[in-house]
């Protein structure tokens, strides 16, 4: 079993970035191969990144570090929800990528991104050397282009093309995972 985290990477009051990660959250729930949490950026609060040292060294001084290193190392594999904001990533997400280092090592990330006419795919590009410098693994993304025409009040009800999609990146996290785990292991035990 996998521990899936879905991360909301969007903070601002009214967002939809929250109901695509329930819709998303839903899908790897009924999934067998994955214990599937959700994440929302907004409620874990982290501030400005405020550590006076390298992530890399592991020596947190404040509590809010110590609690999101638990959470992120506790994981097997990431899907970030996230939207496009200027053409590039939110800086929310940014600042909790940022605060750690070895816990988001060798494991697989997806991206489900939305926007307008781009679909969030130019956020995604942007992210990618910052999840590559981190160790993550990509294992692919669900683009969801004009994502507002499927929100109805609170809920996100894509067509079931979408939901395909997103259980395709599903079927690669989980077989990346599983292996990427496996490595994960040896290296602790070397
Ligand atoms: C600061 C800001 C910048 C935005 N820039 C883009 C953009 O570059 N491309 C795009 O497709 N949509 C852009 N949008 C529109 C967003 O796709 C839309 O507002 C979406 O709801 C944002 O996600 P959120 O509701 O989860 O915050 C932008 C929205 C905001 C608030």
């Amino acid at each position: 079993m996998l521990k899936l985290q879905t991360i909301v990477a969007s903070t601002r009051p009214g967002r939809a970035g929250l109901s695509i990660g329930a819709w998303f959250h839903d899908i790897a729930t009924a999934r067998k191969e994955y214990q599937a949490g959700l994440i929302d950026l907004k409620a874990v609060n982290l501030p400005m990144f405020d550590e006076p040292h390298h992530p890399r060294m592991r020596q947190y001084v404040h509590q809010h570090t110590k609690d999101w290193s638990a959470t992120i190392d506790a994981a097997d594999a990431f899907v970030f929800v996230m939207p496009e904001y200027n053409h590039g990533f939110t800086a929310p997400l940014k600042n909790a990528l940022d605060y750690l280092s070895h816990e988001w090592a060798d494991k697989p990330v997806g991206f489900v991104s939305y926007g307008g006419v781009s679909g969030g795919t130019r956020a995604v590009q942007l992210l990618n050397p910052v999840t590559g410098a981190l160790g993550l693994v990509p294992a692919g993304e669900v683009n969801i282009p004009f994502f507002a025409q499927y929100r109805q009040d609170e809920a996100f009800q894509p067509p079931a093309s979408f939901t395909d999609s997103a259980n395709l990146m599903l079927d690669r996290i989980a077989k990346l995972g599983a292996t990427l785990k496996a490595g994960r292991r040896e290296l602790v035990a070397a």
